[in-house]
């Protein structure tokens, strides 16, 4: 069977190896260590793990803790970034954020400093998120909420997500170096808004509740470069699900993105919640929650998950 054949075949067939696999990498759980310095986050489960996969045929695969709910957290700067992009387009986003992957963890601000001319290296580094906040377009304060939140339901198809205003606050009262962060952006020019409205949207895009349901048919559509293959809905341009494809592959996992890109191949994006979306090009979304997170942020048990269904189905895209 070739590749294709095999993946139009993987969902209906896949749970047989599903259920082993999550059990055998929750082993892991015990070695990661929930995100504690936003407060809130400290109260997920250790040792949750759950999967949810979606084909464009509707085909589901659901194994593990999939009901336990979580924020996006960077997730969802995948998706602010396809906003930031359709409202602004390329030229004026890439004047203020970069291409390229640091090496450095996801909140370090060092070479802002060191590298001129001080805009954020890529726009999945908290600055460089920051930074795509401050580009989304509204007429108001609350109309820019708004339209993010209205953005994250039509891709999640769930017209009862919401803000988590816990976490929301939670963010809020822990947000020392983002908030460095953002005025250092404002004085190199990057940030022309008031510096607290432009983290009012970042802390708020990053706290919105989801489930894997809802992450698999987000990344359904990057699947499918920006259209619905379930509904026929195109919802964002080919050229931007590239664009953020080719930042999920190069920094979508932080200063482990080379070792995701050798061990499991696919683009992918993790948050400190313990959330990963990925998916399969042309193929399968991909959600997982796994809140134990490794040395880097991301989730232990959810990343050695990958890398079994990749190595077993031979999923790599290189
Ligand atoms: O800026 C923060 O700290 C969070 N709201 C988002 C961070 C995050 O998810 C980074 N991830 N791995």
């Amino acid at each position: 069977m070739d590749n294709s054949t095999k993946l139009q075949h993987l969902l209906p067939n896949i749970d047989s190896h599903l259920p082993q696999w999550v059990d055998d990498s929750k082993q892991l759980c015990q070695y990661g260590k929930v995100a504690s310095y936003i407060p809130e986050l400290a109260k997920g489960n250790i040792d949750a793990l759950g999967i949810h996969m979606l084909d464009a045929h509707g085909n589901e695969a659901s194994v593990g803790d999939v009901n336990t709910v979580f924020t996006m957290q960077s997730i969802s700067k995948v998706f602010t970034l396809l906003l930031a992009l359709m409202d602004n387009g390329e030229e004026i986003v890439f004047h203020k954020v970069g291409m390229e992957p640091t090496g450095d963890s996801f909140n370090s601000m060092l070479k802002l400093e060191l590298v001129q001319p001080g805009i954020p290296f890529n726009p999945l580094i908290n600055a460089g998120a920051i930074a795509i906040s401050s580009l989304i377009q509204g007429d108001s304060q609350q109309h820019k909420l708004e339209r993010v939140l209205q953005f994250f339901r039509k891709s999640t198809q769930n017209e009862s997500l919401q803000y988590n205003e816990q976490v929301y606050q939670s963010e809020l009262q822990s947000a020392d170096l983002n908030r460095s962060m953002a005025y250092f952006l404002k004085d190199n020019g990057v940030l022309e808004h008031n510096v607290d409205d432009v983290l009012d949207i970042y802390f708020h895009h990053c706290s919105i509740d989801v489930t894997c349901k809802d992450l698999s048919r987000m990344a359904l559509i990057l699947a499918y470069n920006g259209m619905n293959p379930i509904t026929g809905e195109a919802i964002v341009p080919k050229r931007y699900v590239q664009i953020a494809k080719s930042f999920m592959v190069t920094c979508g996992m932080y200063n482990a993105s080379g070792q995701f890109a050798i061990q499991v191949g696919l683009p992918a994006k993790s948050g400190v919640a313990g959330g990963i979306l990925t998916l399969v090009q042309g193929s399968i979304g991909i959600g997982i929650i796994g809140p134990a997170l490794n040395s880097k942020g991301n989730s232990i048990a959810g990343v050695a998950l990958l890398e079994k269904l990749s190595a077993h189905y031979d999923l790599s895209m290189f």
